[in-house]
């Protein structure tokens, strides 16, 4: 009788002990997100990069242009309430989503391929990867799969449960911001001129609608000019492609060579041949007297692409849920 009482109050204290052991482990994680680190689904899901490049280079050889779709979303992902998958997340009743957002309004076939990333990696490794993981891997490997550079990707983000139109309406830059609102908003987001003209080079891949450089060819800031800061040999060609009125869907490729990741982008700029007036803007861009940093990047791909993935491991470290923040969806469209 004596034994069975006291192992009952055995029993019952190593219980408590380990309900505050988990309250105590539970608030430290809430009070200290652990940070996001490389390697983090080693154990939990060896295969993950391979699934995800797999399918990354089966889209990108059936349509080079899904490349450049994803490491937009990628941006767009990050710049609203952080890296989060927030982006992915279909509208509910009552509760729009991000993708009815104006700047989001391209990426029918971009999300179509993160479910197809999503089904791959459910079916080997169920609930454990983050659909903003898997964008993340799959932005890296949409720079690697057009010949960018190759850096590891910090890992851990877990996924949001709610998303904000709201905030994908105000945060997300247009192509006519000037110089200052475009610092200005990269710096909100704990970024650096310098990574943003690094991260404008995703420009070195993809298209732009007529509608966001219409204004340039005929109307730049209500002049009813063109923007004198671009060249007016490809300001012909461009109208050709872009009538003033109509046509808004018809694209042109950001730089010369729209599926490879390279320096043209920047050596463009410097022709005053940009497509976006947001992209032109970024030419005047120096750290200091004679350090023009879009010369710097034309003439060097190295120092680009070092740059470039630095800046893209800074912006795919904002604000990411981690620990026990958010969760891991089954289904990028659809919280749990
Ligand atoms: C500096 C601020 C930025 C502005 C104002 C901007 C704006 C735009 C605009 C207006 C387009 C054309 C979209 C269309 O017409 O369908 C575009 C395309 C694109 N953007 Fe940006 N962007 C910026 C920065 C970035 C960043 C940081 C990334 C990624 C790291 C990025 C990746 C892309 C890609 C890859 C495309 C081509 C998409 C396609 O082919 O459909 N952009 N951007």
């Amino acid at each position: 009788m004596r034994s069975s009482t006291s192992m009952f109050s055995f029993l019952l204290i190593s219980m408590i002990l380990l309900a505050i052991t988990s309250m105590v482990l539970h608030s430290t994680c809430m009070a200290h997100p652990p940070p996001l680190r490389k390697g983090f689904y080693s154990a939990s899901c060896p295969d993950l990069e391979r699934i995800v490049l797999r399918v990354m280079r089966d889209a990108v050889v059936r349509n080079p242009r899904n490349a450049a779709y994803i490491l937009r979303l990628f941006f767009h992902d990050c710049f609203v309430q952080g890296c989060d998958g927030s982006v992915l997340l279909d509208d509910v009743l009552g509760l729009p989503g991000e993708k009815g957002a104006f700047p989001n309004k391209n990426f029918a076939e971009a999300f179509l391929l993160v479910d197809a990333i999503k089904r791959e990696v459910e079916h080997v490794c169920p609930a454990a990867v983050s659909c903003a993981d898997i964008l993340a891997l799959a932005s890296r490997d949409a720079v690697v799969l057009t010949g960018g550079p190759h850096w590891e990707v910090a890992l851990g983000r877990r996924d949001a449960v709610v998303a904000s139109l709201k905030l994908a309406n105000i945060d997300i830059p247009t192509a006519s911001y000037n110089l200052s609102t475009l610092i200005s908003i990269f710096r909100s987001k704990g970024l650096s001129v310098e990574d943003m003209v690094a991260l404008s080079g995703a420009h070195t891949i993809g298209f732009a609608r007529c509608f966001n450089y219409k204004e340039r060819l005929y109307n730049q800031s209500g002049t009813l000019k063109p923007d004198p800061n671009l060249n007016v040999f490809v300001l012909r060609e461009r109208m050709m492609v872009c009538p003033p009125i109509g046509g808004d869907g018809r694209t042109y490729p950001l730089d010369r060579t729209p599926f490879v990741f390279d320096t043209s982008y920047y050596k463009d700029l410097i022709r005053r041949s940009a497509v976006l007036y947001s992209d032109q803007v970024l030419e005047s861009v120096a750290l200091g007297p004679g350090m023009p940093l879009v010369n710097w990047f034309a003439g060097d791909a190295r120092l680009f692409f070092e740059r470039f993935s630095e800046a893209m491991t800074k912006m795919g470290s904002i604000n990411p849920l981690t620990g026990f923040e958010g969760e891991i969806r089954r289904n990028c469209r659809l919280r749990n």
